[in-house]
């Protein structure tokens, strides 16, 4: 059952689709039989007591465990590359949580500013919410089963997108592929070593000076024939599109966006102006339904070239510094030079140096991202101006819509690739998600596991991480038992940064590894797709934590490193390394599959329990679930090659399973 409850003037953020009336909060508990504490003074907060033994799931791409207990989390997008621990917010923003003990409860906080989820951190067994403002809608949940939850929620917020299906391909990507020649070389690269490929993916450096909508005509002669020439080897081209337009005299867009009011506006109604990749920007205001038609539209110039798939980033937005950031800085450190000055300079540096050097510093620290700059801005939605850090979480969610929008009309028969680094739930409507900036480190692959069934719940199907790690550089064996753990996740792709180590697959010694691992995912394309594709159709998951099946099993409960996948398949990655297996819990029966380099199969029956598993290097695990099966192919060199003649069934003797498509 879902009950919906209005706060104060709640914004429309369009997370949910389903039309039910609000009921006013009347001062009563309102979580089915959890007395529950919630305040209207001096902002909003709830808050109660959790029994022991529940388990928080949900906040979708949050860090730590998939039982969020023991720490908090706090929703507000930020571009913040370092992955560590202690981090309680990256790029997305997806309020909504289950508690799963004695009884099942959901709870979805829409409210698109910051909101932090104290959940048994201050005090162990304490949940708190709050949020600034007491304006805000709550959905409130109640289930049989964290399951259930999880369905009904989904019921209410709308299908999730449907990738394409090459999409389901693998892809290559790196900041620092410069021309056509430089992808050309990946492409070979690939091709001529046989692993599979479908996708390179091209970031800004393919644009002109980093304006959007451009491509560099010195770098890419002729673009249209240049995607021509790929797509006949079966490779799709999927550029990267940027939230900030650059300022620049003779860019049509900059000028159309500048002379039409759609650009985000400072109080004053000037255009607010932030430093990203292409120098000083604008944003385009794209909770601004003219303003984000006319954004969303643009992306007709690259798909008339022959692009039929994008990746949209630094939509949180990410501000390297805005002019009154500049500006600031500049008073501090004149204030600093003055001081230094006034005092006689050099002779009297170390009675001076403790001067006023800290507040340019503390400045200087933060000029990234300020949360003051997200101050200074508004948008127009529908006539009323709104400031931006009270909508701040929805920007990724509406730029992707605009694409999303937009793509529809364009090519209303076609399914595109469309997925975002920023987010908040309802965009999940639009496209998926990859999990941003990570780094190459082991501790990363768990947390990239950990986060997938997180973002299920909330209609993100279509998510991965840049397998190998994005910052520093990656390992031979990092990348193979990442690749093992990205066989499984809808977006397959190695992404890395400028300036790390080269990262391509066929940059290794054995390479035959590395084709044996991807080839094992095109062997499984009709197996992954028909269950992600009957996830969205359905409002399932395609990933879910051990314990929405088995939740009477507190092992299985507490098990954070194994994934269900689909209704068949149980995975379970190795994370560490110079290990030759791993250790896994079996909440039941199940059939033990490798994937062996030779191309034969391994198969044994393991009982309900513990085990150690050997796993090689360049061997693929996965469990099938007692009394069922999957259907897997040859591998094939792109996902048009599939020859659905070689399927073959793979599991428990007798069992069936139909593909959908
Ligand atoms: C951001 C993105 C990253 C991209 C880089 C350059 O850091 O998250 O994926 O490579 O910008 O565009």
């Amino acid at each position: 059952m879902v009950s919906k409850y209005a706060f104060g003037s709640p914004f429309e953020t369009e997370a949910v689709t389903a039309e039910f009336p609000a009921a006013a909060y009347t001062g009563q508990a309102v979580c089915g039989d959890i007395p529950v504490d919630i305040s209207v003074e001096n902002g909003f907060s709830f808050s109660f007591e959790m029994d022991s033994a529940d388990v928080v799931y949900g906040l979708g791409e949050a860090n730590r465990g998939i039982n969020k207990r023991g720490y908090r989390y706090v929703s507000n997008c930020t571009d913040d590359p370092h992955h560590t621990e202690e981090k309680v917010s990256l790029y997305g923003a997806h309020n909504f949580i289950i508690i799963s003990g004695k009884s099942h409860v959901g709870l979805f906080f829409d409210y698109p500013s910051t909101i932090s989820f104290d959940i048994g951190y201050t005090r162990p067994d304490r949940l708190t919410v709050r949020c600034e403002r007491a304006d805000l809608y709550l959905y409130v949940i109640t289930g049989g089963s964290a399951c259930d939850v999880a369905k009904q929620f989904r019921g209410i917020i709308g299908k999730s997108y449907i990738a394409p299906k090459y999409a389901f391909g693998f892809g290559q990507s790196r900041w620092g592929y410069k021309t056509a020649e430089d992808i050309e070389a990946v492409v070979s690269g690939y091709r001529d070593h046989q692993i599979p490929i479908d996708m390179v993916y091209m970031d800004i450096d393919y644009m002109q000076d980093y304006k959007d909508f451009t491509v560099n005509p010195e770098r890419f002669p002729d673009f249209a024939a240049f995607v021509q020439r790929m797509k006949e080897q079966k490779i799709h081209l999927i550029p990267i599109i940027d939230a900030g337009v650059k300022i620049e005299q003779g860019y049509d867009i900059y000028e159309e966006g500048v002379e039409k009011g759609y650009f985000c506006k400072r109080e004053d109604g000037s255009d607010f102006v932030a430093a990203v990749w292409p120098g000083w920007t604008h944003f385009p205001d794209v909770l601004n339904p003219e303003a984000r038609a006319w954004f969303g539209g643009k992306y007709q110039i690259l798909t008339d070239l022959g692009i039929d798939g994008f990746w949209n980033d630094m939509n949180e937005p990410a501000i390297f510094y805005s002019e009154e950031g500049i500006k600031e800085l500049n008073q501090a450190i004149g204030d600093h030079v003055r001081a230094f000055d006034g005092a006689g300079g050099a002779e009297n540096i170390l009675d001076n140096a403790h001067a006023v050097p800290h507040e340019a510093r503390a400045i200087l620290e933060q000029i990234q991202n300020n949360q003051e700059d997200y101050r200074r801005f508004y948008h127009n939605v529908n006539g009323k101006k709104v400031r931006h850090d009270l909508v701040h979480n929805l920007f990724g969610f509406n730029m992707t819509r605009a694409a999303g929008e937009a793509l529809r009309k364009i090519a209303p028969d076609k399914k595109m690739l469309l997925f975002s680094r920023s987010s908040y739930i309802g965009m999940h409507r639009y496209g998926g998600i990859w999990t941003g900036d990570n780094q190459s480190w082991w501790s990363h692959i768990l947390l990239n596991l950990k986060m997938m069934p997180s973002l299920n719940m909330c209609g993100f199907l279509y998510t991965g991480a840049d397998l190998g790690g994005f910052g520093s550089d990656t390992t031979r064996d990092l990348l193979l038992r990442w690749l093992a753990l990205g066989v499984f996740t809808p977006l397959m792709r190695n992404h890395t940064a400028l300036g790390t180590r080269e990262q391509e697959c066929y940059q290794f010694e054995h390479i035959e590894d590395f084709r044996h691992v991807i080839g094992v995912r095109y062997r499984l394309i009709p197996y992954l797709y028909s269950e992600y594709v009957k996830a969205a159709q359905n409002d399932d998951m395609y990933f879910r934590p051990l314990g929405f099946d088995y939740p009477d099993d507190r092992r299985a409960v507490e098990t954070e490193d194994q994934l269900l996948l689909g209704n068949e398949v149980m995975i379970a990655p190795v994370y560490t390394q110079n290990v030759s297996g791993r250790t896994v819990y079996l909440p039941e029966e199940m059939k033990f599959v490798k994937f062996m380099p030779d191309g034969s199969l391994y198969e044994e029956i393991l009982g309900q329990g513990t085990h150690y598993v050997e796993v090689a290097l360049n061997e693929v695990p996965l469990f099938i679930r007692k009394g069922r099966c999957i259907p897997v192919v040859d591998a094939a060199q792109s996902v048009d090659a599939i020859d659905m003649d070689t399927v073959q069934y793979l599991g428990y003797d007798g069992a069936a399973y139909e593909i959908v498509s």
